[in-house]
């Protein structure tokens, strides 16, 4: 296969744009949902690189396009290969098993054959996209095959792989019955970047019991000493490197004057109540959207909060729509919204405003700064850039940050109000503490949540990882990266 023209490429399952057909039949790009695009796109834009990915719809040919300064590379799906590979193995298979079995996985071997056939056709389109000794950086739990498939077609190239996911306990991984062709898979890459020490030291295992392959035993650090498995004569390197967001661009951004003119009209709109709570995610079961409804439910019904003072704003942007546990999802919190509104709200004052759209970025960014407490409440989460995205936004040292102990940003996000989301009374308990904080505690509190994220912001993350990888490999020896 011939080499391409890239120095850099990105390889993610979704383009940075989703293409989008009109009611009219024209199409445009607009943007993909979710934290990988947010994190990635700043960084491929200062890079000129090249991104390999689905335009987001079935049976899409399309060549190569430049949009807004980043080249694309699309790839086809097939509407059988979206059902198959992308809502299937990726979003019902390994999404839940990733994320402590919170619905079920099913392990459905024609997906699995989907899997493989895609994996291959994005290690091909890569490897068509790559100049000779390219770096080529892979993301996500989608495209774990294509590190080794890649390498096979191309050992000029230098490669590197991260996932955005939680990488799961061994206990539940081993549930999977293609366990091995995953770890083989991923020890394709010259270093496998996870968010936590914790997933860095459960592949280490994996890769020792079943590909078989010796491995460093020391603890992996973050951003530092990284771990080593041996595959022949390549040293893979593994390591934990927590990802972050644009923090500067948004610290920016939420200090402009029409960003603070429309948090106040929000606050307005909204009857200008005591305290607005408010939620941020992707409609998704992972991110505890249900314990946060529950949670303001049974404080309103034991009266501990009043619905004329305190209400909740719920964005939600659709995502994975024809998935039936993402189905089942909508309608329960759907329903939970209308049974608190119906029982606690007045005409026209609802308790819980939800809207199930994306939000355009400077509107959300009001969203932040117009928010007394921000609910971030999943079951499991590999990040949860929401939250770093709340403390960008709050120059003035206002708000507070309720934030799940079961997401990552639990790890650096030390001095907000941690909560068990299982722990439906210690939810309850935080959100009040949250909501009556004394002002000087809380612009504390801020005040070093602001000083973590603005420092390790996107780039740093990046710049960690890709010195990483552009290093080389020293086999079983403690690497310092940062
Ligand atoms: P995930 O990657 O699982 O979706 P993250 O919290 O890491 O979760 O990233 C979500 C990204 O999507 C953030 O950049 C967030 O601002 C954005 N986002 C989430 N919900 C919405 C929404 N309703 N409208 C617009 N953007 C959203
Ligand atoms: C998470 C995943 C990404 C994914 C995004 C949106 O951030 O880690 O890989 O792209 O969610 O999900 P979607 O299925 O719409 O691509």
């Amino acid at each position: 296969m011939g080499a391409g023209a890239s120095e850099f490429v990105v390889v993610a399952n979704r383009l940075p744009v989703d293409l989008e057909t009109l009611p009219d039949g024209s199409t445009r790009w607009k943007r993909s949902p979710g934290g990988l695009v947010t994190a990635l796109e700043p960084i491929l834009r200062g890079k000129s690189g090249a991104w390999v990915g689905w335009p987001g719809v079935p049976d899409t040919d399309l060549g190569p396009i430049v949009e807004d300064g980043i080249e694309l590379h699309p790839v086809r799906l097939s509407s059988q290969e979206v059902a198959d590979y992308y809502e299937g193995f990726s979003n019902a298979t390994l999404w839940p098993l990733y994320h402590d079995v919170i619905v079920k996985p099913v392990y459905d071997r024609s997906w699995w054959n989907a899997y493989v056939e895609v994996n291959r056709r994005f290690a091909e389109a890569a490897s068509e996209a790559a100049a000779e000794g390219a770096t080529v950086w892979i993301q996500d739990y989608q495209l774990q095959l294509v590190p080794k498939m890649l390498r096979m077609l191309r050992p000029d190239l230098t490669i590197g792989f991260f996932l955005h996911i939680p990488f799961p306990p061994v206990e539940l991984f081993m549930q999977m019955p293609w366990r091995t062709e995953i770890v083989e898979g991923l020890l394709g890459a010259d270093l496998i970047g996870f968010h936590l020490p914790g997933g860095a030291q459960n592949f280490l295992y994996l890769a020792r019991r079943l590909a078989g392959q010796p491995t460093s035993r020391g603890n992996v650090g973050v951003r530092s000493k990284l771990g080593v498995v041996q595959v022949g004569f390549r040293n893979v390197r593994v390591g934990a490197f927590p990802i972050s967001i644009d923090s500067g661009k948004l610290d920016e951004l939420s200090r402009s004057k029409v960003v603070r003119d429309r948090a106040k009209q929000i606050r307005k709109e909204l009857g200008n109540p005591k305290r607005i709570m408010l939620g941020v995610d992707r409609l998704d079961y992972t991110k505890g959207i249900d314990v946060r409804l529950n949670a303001i439910r049974e404080l309103l019904e034991e009266g501990r909060i009043d619905p004329a003072e305190n209400i909740m704003v719920q964005l939600a942007t659709p995502s994975r729509e024809r998935v039936e546990s993402y189905i089942q999802m909508r309608g329960d919190i759907e329903q939970q919204v209308g049974r608190i509104n119906g029982e606690f709200g007045q005409v026209g004052r609802p308790v819980v405003h939800y809207l199930h759209r994306p939000i355009p970025r400077e509107e959300l960014v009001a969203f932040f700064v117009a928010a007394d407490v921000m609910l971030v409440t999943p079951l499991r989460d590999g990040m949860n850039l929401v939250a770093k995205e709340y403390v960008a936004c709050r120059s003035d040292l206002g708000g507070a940050l309720l934030l799940s102990e079961f997401t990552g940003a639990a790890a650096e996000l030390r001095q907000a109000y941690l909560t068990n989301p299982h722990d439906l009374d210690g939810v309850k308990d935080s959100m009040v503490e949250a909501l009556t904080q004394d002002r000087e505690a809380g612009r504390r509190r801020m005040r070093a949540l602001r000083r973590q994220v603005l420092a390790h912001d996107v780039d740093r993350w990046a710049k960690s990882f890709l010195s990483a990888l552009a290093r080389d490999s020293v086999a079983g020896s403690a690497l310092l990266v940062d």
